[in-house]
This record gives C-alpha cells, sequence and structure tokens, in this order.
C-alpha cells in the first residue's frame, strides 16, 4: 500500500484527499489489456467509477472505451479524447437532450433500457435524420451474490428490459426505422466475488442471443458489463483483479462465435489504486463507553460505508504506537450515519495521525457530495509527489 511508504510526504497536503497510486494503476491497465488481448475481447471503462482528468488521460493511452451512464459522462469521455466509437451509454432514464447528444456524436451504442426508451430514441434519430445503433439491455434476471444494493440483474430491478418484453415486442422493435440493433447488453451487478455468477450469466446471454437471432435480430456486439470485484478485506493480498480468471471463465462459457465481445469494468480498474487520506482530529469517548475517533473526512468524501454498509481499510499511517485500541471512526458530517466503521483496530491514534481509508479508488470522488457546505476531495497522484 502507497500511503504508508510516502507518509511523510503526506503532510504536504491538505486533508482530506485522495491519493492514487499511478504505478498500480497502470499495473491494473496492462493486466487487464494482456488477458484480454488473449481472446480479442474489448474493454470500456465505466466511467462513473472515477472521472478524474488524470486518470482518464492514463486510460486513454491504453486503447480502453467508456461506458458511461449520462450525458455528462459521454460528454466527458468525448471532451477526454475518447473516440465516440468507443463510448457506449447505458441508463434507465436518459432525457432527450442527452440521447440528442449521443446521437450528434455518433457513439458506439446507446443501450436502451425500455420498449419506450427504444420509441424515443427512434423518434430523435428520425428528427435528427439519423440512424442510431443501440443496444439491446437485457435483465438477465441472475442473482450476482453481491451487497443487494449494488445488484442490478435480478427480475424486479429498475435494469434493463425484461427478455419476456422484448419477446412480446419482437415486432414493434425491428419495425423501428431509425434504429440499428447492434448488440445486446448485460450487467448483472458490481463487486462480485463469485466468479461462478459469471458462468450463469454466460450461459444466460447464450440462450438470449440465440433465440433472439432466432427471431430475427443479428447482433455484432454481446456486452457482458462489468462487476468484477475487488479484495476489500485485505487489498495488500490481492492489489491486481484477477482479470484472467473472469476472461477464461467468459471464453469457456459465452459462445458466441464471430460476435464482438465487450466487458465495461469500473471497480477492478481504478478500485485498489486510490486511498482517502484524512486527519484525526477528536478522540472522545460517549457515555457508553464507545472511543470515537474523529477524523476529518466523512461520508461527503467517501459515502460507501454510510450508503451501502461497505467494508475499507482503514490503517493509521502515522503513529508511532506499539499498541492498537478498537475505534468507531466518524467523520464530520452532521449525520449520525456518518461513520467510517466499528471496532477498528488502530494504532493508538491522536489529533494530527494520518489514517489510510484504503480501496477508495472506485464510487469515492465520483460520488463526493458538498453537503454542509465541505470542499469536494482533491487528488494527490504518486508520480508527482514532492515535485
Ligand atoms: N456497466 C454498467 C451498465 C453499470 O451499471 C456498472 C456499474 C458498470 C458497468 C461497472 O461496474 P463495476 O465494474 O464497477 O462493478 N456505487 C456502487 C457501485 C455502483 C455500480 C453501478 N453500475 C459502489 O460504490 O459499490
Amino acid at each position: 500500500m502507497l500511503s504508508r511508504k510516502v507518509a511523510a510526504q503526506l503532510r504536504d497536503y491538505e486533508t482530506p484527499f485522495y491519493l492514487y497510486d499511478i504505478n498500480l494503476l497502470r499495473q491494473t491497465l496492462e493486466s487487464v489489456v494482456y488477458e484480454s488481448n488473449k481472446y480479442n475481447y474489448k474493454v470500456h471503462y465505466a466511467i462513473k467509477a472515477n472521472n478524474d482528468d488524470y486518470l482518464l488521460s492514463i486510460i486513454r493511452e491504453y486503447g480502453i472505451g467508456i461506458d458511461c451512464a449520462s450525458g455528462n459522462e459521454v460528454r466527458k469521455a468525448i471532451e477526454s479524447g475518447f473516440d465516440p466509437k468507443t463510448v457506449v451509454y447505458a441508463g434507465v432514464g436518459k432525457r432527450d437532450k442527452e440521447i440528442r447528444y449521443a446521437l450528434e456524436q455518433e457513439i458506439l451504442a446507446i443501450n436502451c433500457e425500455s420498449i419506450e426508451e427504444l420509441k424515443v430514441v427512434n423518434a430523435l434519430a428520425a428528427e435528427m435524420g439519423k440512424m442510431a445503433d443501440v443496444g439491446l439491455r437485457v435483465n438477465p434476471d441472475i442473482d450476482p451474490k453481491t451487497n443487494r444494493c449494488i445488484d442490478t440483474g435480478q427480475a424486479d430491478s429498475k435494469f434493463g428490459i425484461s427478455y419476456e418484453e422484448i419477446l412480446d415486442n419482437v415486432d414493434l422493435i425491428r419495425s423501428l426505422e431509425n434504429i440499428n440493433i447492434i448488440g445486446i447488453h448485460i450487467h448483472i451487478g458490481s463487486q462480485i466475488r463469485e466468479l461462478h455468477v459469471f458462468e450463469n450469466m454466460c450461459n444466460k446471454a447464450n440462450a438470449i442471443v440465440e433465440k433472439l437471432e432466432s427471431l430475427g435480430f443479428s447482433f455484432r456486439i454481446v456486452d457482458v458489463g462489468g462487476g468484477l470485484g475487488i479484495n476489500y478485506d485485505v487489498p495488500e493480498n490481492e492489489p491486481i483483479p484477477n482479470f484472467a480468471s473472469l476472461f477464461a471463465i467468459v471464453h469457456e462459457h459465452l459462445n458466441v462465435e464471430g460476435k464482438e465481445v465487450h466487458f465495461e469494468f469500473g471497480r477492478s480498474l481504478v478500485g485498489e489504486c486510490g486511498e482517502l487520506i484524512t486527519s484525526v482530529l477528536f478522540n472522545k469517548t460517549t457515555a457508553t463507553g464507545r472511543r470515537l475517533l474523529i477524523i476529518d473526512a466523512s461520508m461527503t468524501e467517501l459515502i460507501r460505508p454510510m450508503l451501502y454498509g461497505s467494508y475499507h481499510n482503514i490503517e493509521n499511517i502515522t503513529s508511532q504506537e506499539e499498541r492498537t485500541t478498537k475505534y468507531t471512526v466518524v467523520g464530520t458530517a452532521c449525520e449520525s450515519t456518518d461513520v467510517f466503521d466499528e471496532n477498528v483496530s488502530l494504532k493508538r491514534s491522536q489529533r494530527g495521525d494520518l489514517l489510510a481509508i484504503k480501496s477508495a479508488g472506485a464510487y469515492g470522488r465520483s460520488m463526493a457530495s458538498q453537503y454542509n457546505m465541505h470542499d469536494l476531495p482533491g487528488a494527490v497522484y504518486s508520480d508527482q509527489l514532492g515535485k
């Protein structure tokens, strides 16, 4: 973990801030490119995980495309120099102006999530005199065995069109004259650590593709989304996620000869390269005996623990103490749920110590808010330290 090694240099920066390990990011990108090239798979980066300009410029160097969830994300991708033909755009609720912008930019695919959306995209494309390249986002009804807050592919989820609804509307979809259905899109959820789940997904995808093609569709692309999880418990054990195993599973189980297979990774590309660095402000003990460690970060910098009950490993990177104490680590926000973790065993901590909250590169800074008029967190990059 980088922060421990460079702790002394981190004193130069005002906390809280995100520290990004650029070497680790590059190694992760090298790994995903190397492993995906073995099967000629195409990789997109889910920009919602982190839209930092410098990280995006590095990701672009590796020839990776972008998966977006809003018009502004599409704009960001294009303004960051990504070729629109490597940009895909999903989302259950696209506004007309967002659809128009995506059509104007002629991105690779608008992944549509309802029959009504297909009709609207068709109408807007007709108005603009364009053909819209579209992916059908199918809800595959799969339990991804992850935190309920972040699964997306179960039958009653808001994401994707149910397979049954597609079957009921085949003629209608095929009659939309300004839409070119180029692929199907499936994303079952996030932080998936049980890789056999991806095997189920492949089996479902095979069946869906076969059936829909028998009804007259012809897909060039099968986009199987993202979701590969990272090791939040002991990040040091697995700084680079196991892309090789995931691709091997997909290669073995997805039978879509001759089609392009696309992935959309967010967390697995940037999760482990980021840490939230924060200072201890105060110690205090509640009347019930809880030892609180109050730090200068809060849910406004990293909301995952409060929103999903997610675990992030926390370490005091500057304390010289040998002894440890169990703390409840709380933030500065005026909310009772602003707790990073309970019963965290840390080296005895005092005012001014620096803590690292690890594995925070994904869905950390991109989910930051300005509640309580907090400043948005800044970033420090390992290759610029001390410069
Ligand atoms: N593709 C689609 C269509 C998605 O909805 C997502 C994530 C991804 C790809 C990337 O998934 P990943 O590889 O990162 O698992 N804020 C939550 C995670 C929300 C994920 C939303 N969709 C968290 O902090 O855990």
